[in-house]
């Protein structure tokens, strides 16, 4: 089924959905994959009381570069949920790797089904997925009952600038739907552009030696990989001219 996954697809950058058998080997060089761990690792030692004590949940959570983060640096309990078998078993080799296996729980799944079976977290983590969830409206609203009344959600996504055209809610808009479903801002943290720039530029070279070497091995399919280069080039040129990547750390209005 995830073969045929358009968001899926989307969610990393791939145009078409005969992309996806191949995305595991295009991105082999890359452990993170769109969220920055040491930014959220930040974020909740500063602003969640005894961090070591929470039980978090990371939603699509890639290769599992947040969550083995998150558990070494913070000692808390993570469970991630990714819907490829080859990034949870990459996810579960790392945990072991930096021995926190004891601490990370990876199961494969859709988010879209699963998360109505997690409850109770302390924390939600839901990094740089796009619109699996749907609109900002509806992934918060799903969001908000993965949580305890207490528990803080951490979003990675995308302000639209207000002068471009784009399918992103702007700043203004984000606030709306958080104000409406009761939800407080705590921080938000913007990408700074110059970081952006190198980690784009390193990443997009990584991506674009592994297309090539597919190009090579499946030359009647070179048009699927140079739309992927295509795509990645232009997921770079969005975030860095009309978008503004953000981290939000959210908590439930009591
Ligand atoms: C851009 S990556 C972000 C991964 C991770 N959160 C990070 O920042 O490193 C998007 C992830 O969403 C996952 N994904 C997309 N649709 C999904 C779904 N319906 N259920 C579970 N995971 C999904 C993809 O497999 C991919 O790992």
């Amino acid at each position: 089924m995830a073969l045929k996954d358009e968001k899926l697809a989307k969610s990393l950058t791939a145009e078409s959905v005969e992309l996806i058998p191949y995305l595991s080997y295009l991105l082999q060089d890359l452990w993170e994959l769109g969220s920055s761990p040491k930014k959220m690792i930040r974020m909740i030692k500063e602003y969640i009381d005894a961090p070591e004590k929470l039980n978090v949940l990371d939603l699509a959570c890639g290769k599992g570069a947040v969550s083995v983060n998150v558990a070494k640096v913070v000692g808390c309990s993570v469970k991630g949920i990714d819907i490829l078998p080859d990034f949870i078993a990459y996810a579960r080799g790392k945990a072991k790797e930096h021995n926190v296996k004891d601490l990370c729980e990876f199961a494969v799944g859709d988010i879209r089904s699963e998360i109505t079976e997690e409850k109770d977290y302390d924390l939600v983590i839901f990094g740089a997925v796009g619109d699996v969830l749907g609109t900002p409206e509806a992934t918060i609203e799903v969001l908000k009952k993965t949580i305890t009344p207490e528990g803080y959600i951490l979003i990675d996504d995308a302000y639209g600038k207000e002068s471009k055209k784009t399918e992103c809610y702007t700043k203004a808009q984000w606030m709306d739907v958080l104000k409406n479903f009761g939800v407080r801002l705590i921080e938000e943290k913007v990408v700074d552009p110059d970081e952006l720039e190198t980690l784009n530029r390193e990443q997009q070279r990584y991506i674009v030696d592994r297309a090539n070497e597919l190009k090579i091995k499946h030359p009647e399919k070179a048009h699927l990989f140079d739309s992927y280069i295509k795509s990645q080039q232009e997921e770079c040129d969005q975030l860095e001219n009309e978008i503004t990547g953000v981290t939000l750390l959210l908590k439930v209005d009591n």
